[in-house]
Order: structure tokens, then sequence, then C-alpha cells
């Protein structure tokens, strides 16, 4: 995941206020899910526009500590912006994700205490009775022995009995959700995830079909092709991984298709790694990731491809030997279609703050996830 904090920015936008809430939500109506991430070290503040394009946004994170205490690295400015937007727009679910890539260390071995788990998630409710959300998303990364797999869905079953006895408590209407950011490679799927079992608790899952490619390693390609053609390892493509989860649930309603709103650079890229121009190895290895808004003022869009089969823009520069994989419209397109005639239930975003000022992607999600049913037709060869 993609870490550019810039708390000075995030501190003084977090001191403007924005009022005016207009209620003409979209969201709730009927089709698929558009969940994004909306991180609390973005530098921009949460939008009403944003706000009515999405189905749900993920704060993220809370961070926890080795007690299961839960703080907010900018003691909860973000939550209280998101919270105070979303106020205008009743359809739209607040959640708070917790854990992340950088904050996942202490997973382990508070699932495996039952009193740190019971104290995990007493912490969970209170940060929702307080900022007034609607669930939670557990973003652990990865869970990989054994007991973690086994604990993993003890610490859901459980997070559901206290989500669905704390509605009872408050009177609430509609149950909290409960969801998890799901892991899109087979080394992580196989030994930590037991998704037969965690399904049984959550209201969906965020798949997080993208860094198949990414600057630790030398191959380049965009971050979240559709299909695997030219590639080495067919396992490396949202189609693999959607058809992994498929086939071990046959729950396909409950899967959000994550999209990247960031992309991957590398130099030193003349080198081909094989006979598709997609992948070409950067070698000495160097590179670094870029948010789509900042792309247009060191790229050259004009000069893309786009991959005929695995449905995904790219770059490379011959005269600087830099490469660009990314994301665009087209590419949130075919997304869409394939989410639509694989029955899956919604889009996810990491992350919307990382949109142009036009909100170009985000508008894209919205619109790939418009035609989606709630269908659990499995329409994969399992
Ligand atoms: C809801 O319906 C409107 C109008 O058909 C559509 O534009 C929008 O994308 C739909 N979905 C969501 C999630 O708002
Ligand atoms: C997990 O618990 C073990 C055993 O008490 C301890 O050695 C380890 O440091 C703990 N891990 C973390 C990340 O706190
Ligand atoms: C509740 O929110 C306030 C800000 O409104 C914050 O100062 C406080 O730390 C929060 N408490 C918890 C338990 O999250
Ligand atoms: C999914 O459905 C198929 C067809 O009904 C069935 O054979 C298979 O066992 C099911 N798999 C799971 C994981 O439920
Ligand atoms: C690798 O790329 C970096 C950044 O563009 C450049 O400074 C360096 O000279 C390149 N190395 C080689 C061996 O081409
Ligand atoms: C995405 O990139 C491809 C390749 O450059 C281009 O043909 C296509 O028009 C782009 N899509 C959008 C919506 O900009």
């Amino acid at each position: 995941m993609v870490l550019s904090v810039d708390f000075l920015s995030n501190l003084l936008l977090a001191l403007l206020q924005f009022s005016d809430p207009q209620d003409t939500s979209n969201s709730d109506n009927g089709s698929g899910r558009v969940v994004g991430y909306f991180t609390t070290w973005s530098s921009r503040p949460f939008t009403p526009a944003q706000a009515q394009l999405l189905t749900h946004v993920n704060i993220a994170f809370a961070i926890m500590d080795s007690a299961g205490s839960l703080s907010f690295n900018d003691g909860g400015q973000t939550v209280l912006q998101v919270r105070q937007v979303a106020n205008g727009y009743p359809n739209l679910k607040v959640m708070v994700s917790v854990g992340g890539g950088t904050n996942s260390q202490y997973f382990s071995n508070i699932t495996a205490n039952p009193d740190l788990t019971n104290t995990l998630i007493a912490n969970i409710l209170n940060i929702i009775d307080n900022y007034s959300l609607d669930g939670v998303d557990i973003d652990w990364e990865n869970p990989t022995t054994s007991d973690d797999k086994s604990n993993y869905v003890l610490l859901m079953q459980t997070m559901r009995s206290a989500l669905d006895q704390h509605q009872i408590d408050q009177n609430r209407d509609s149950s909290y959700l409960l969801s998890f950011a799901g892991a899109p490679g087979q080394w992580a799927l196989d030994p930590g995830y037991d998704l037969p079992g965690l399904l049984n608790y959550v209201d969906f899952v965020n798949v997080m079909t993208y860094d198949y490619y990414g600057t630790w390693e030398s191959t380049t390609a965009p971050p979240s092709p559709l299909y695997g053609a030219g590639a080495q390892n067919p396992t490396l493509n949202v189609d693999w991984t959607l058809n992994y989860y498929t086939c071990k649930t046959n729950q396909s309603s409950k899967l959000n298709i994550g999209v990247p709103f960031y992309a991957y650079y590398w130099n030193n890229a003349s080198a081909l790694s094989g006979s598709d121009p997609m992948y070409r190895i950067s070698n000495p290895l160097s590179g670094g990731s870029i948010s789509w808004r900042d792309i247009p003022s060191s790229w050259n869009l004009a000069t893309a491809s786009f991959h005929d089969v695995d449905k995904v823009p790219y770059i490379y520069n011959p005269d600087t030997q830099q490469y660009l994989g990314f994301e665009n419209g087209t590419s949130i397109y075919y997304k869409g279609q394939y989410a639509s005639q694989k029955n899956m239930g919604g889009l996810m975003i990491w992350s919307i703050d990382q949109d142009d000022d036009q909100y170009s992607l985000l508008q894209a999600v919205a619109q790939g996830a418009s035609g989606l049913q709630n269908s659990n037709t499995v329409n994969y060869q399992c």
C-alpha cells in the first residue's frame, strides 16, 4: 500500500470545517457496492462529491498496540471530518478499518488470547459509538500460521456476536457491518485464510486485487492486470484471485474487486522480460509509487499503451528507460464489466484520496458498479 504521509497539511485541513451537506445521496439504490478507503494521512479533505459516489467509506486506519488499544495517527480528525460530510448522505455507510499493511503485527497474539480479543472488540465498539460509525473493516495483512487461520475466524465470529448484541443494546434498526480486506495472492490465501469460515460472519470482503506487481520486484507490469496473458506467473491477476475466492465459497455477491488509484514506476527498464512488451525488467532495480492525481505532471498519458487481453494501461519511455504501470477509466470499465459477468457484489478502491480533482476514477468505479446484480450464480470453472 502506498504511504505518503503529510502530517502538517493533514492537520491544517483537519481544521477546516465542512458544513452545508445536501441530501442528494444516490447510494444504496440496488446496484453494487462502491467501497472507498480514505486515509488519515490524506492531504485533502473528504468531499460531498465523494460521499455521493460511494456506498461505503472506510477510514484507514485505526492503529492497534499489543494490548489491543486503538488510536488514530491524527487524533481522530479525519474520522470526524468524514463523519461530518457523510451526515448529509444518510445511505453512505462509514466504517473504521483496523490494522493495515504496516500495523498487522499484533493480530496474531491478540487473536490467540480471548481476553485481548475481547479488549480489541470493546475498543472497536468504543470507536463506532464515539464517531457514530456503521461498522468495522478488519485489515490483517496477513494471517500466516494455522493458528492464525482459525483464530481469524474466531475473531470474526466473536466480533459478529458483539456487533449484533450492540445493535440490540443501542436499539439500532440496521445491523452493524463487518468486512475484511482479503489478500490477493495464493501464498497468503492458502496458509492463512479460511474463506468459507470467514464469510460466515462478514457482510462483504474487500479483495485487494492489486500489488500483483510493484517496485519490490524487477518485473514491470500494472498493479492490477485483469487477466494473465504474457505473464510468467499465472496467479498474478484479478481473474485468478476472484476465481479462487468464488470457488472456495460460492458467495461472489460478498466480493468487492479492489481497484488501485495509484501506480508504480520503474527505472532502468530497457530490457524486455519475455515477448510481451507490458513485462519488462528493471535492472538495476529502481522505482517507486505515484498517485493517479500526480501522474500527468511527470508522465505523458498520450504515449500510453493498453494491453488488449489484460485490460490495463502502461507507458514505456525509451528515452528515459522509465516504465509506468497504472489504472485508468478504461481498465476500470473492464473491471466493472467483469464484476457484472462474474456476479461480484461491488468494487473497492485504495484509496479515494489519490483521485484527481474531477474524481475521474471514482466516477468510473461508480459507473462500473451500477449494473451489478445480487446473485451468487457461479460463472467460473471451479
Ligand atoms: C444509483 O443510481 C444512479 C442513477 O441510476 C446511478 O447513477 C448510480 O451509479 C447508482 N449507484 C450508486 C452506487 O450510486
Ligand atoms: C507475541 O507474543 C510472543 C510470546 O509472548 C512474544 O515473544 C512476541 O514478541 C509477541 N509479538 C508481538 C509482535 O508483540
Ligand atoms: C472520541 O472522540 C473525541 C473527539 O471527538 C476524541 O478526542 C476521543 O479520543 C475519542 N474517544 C475514543 C474512545 O475514541
Ligand atoms: C459450490 O456449488 C457447487 C455446485 O452446487 C458445489 O458442487 C460445491 O461443492 C459448492 N462449493 C462450496 C465451497 O460450497
Ligand atoms: C538506473 O536508473 C536511475 C534513475 O533513473 C539512474 O540514475 C541510473 O543511472 C540507472 N542505472 C543504470 C545502470 O542505468
Ligand atoms: C486509458 O489508457 C489507454 C491507453 O493509453 C487509452 O487508450 C484510454 O483512452 C485511456 N482511458 C481513459 C478513460 O482515459
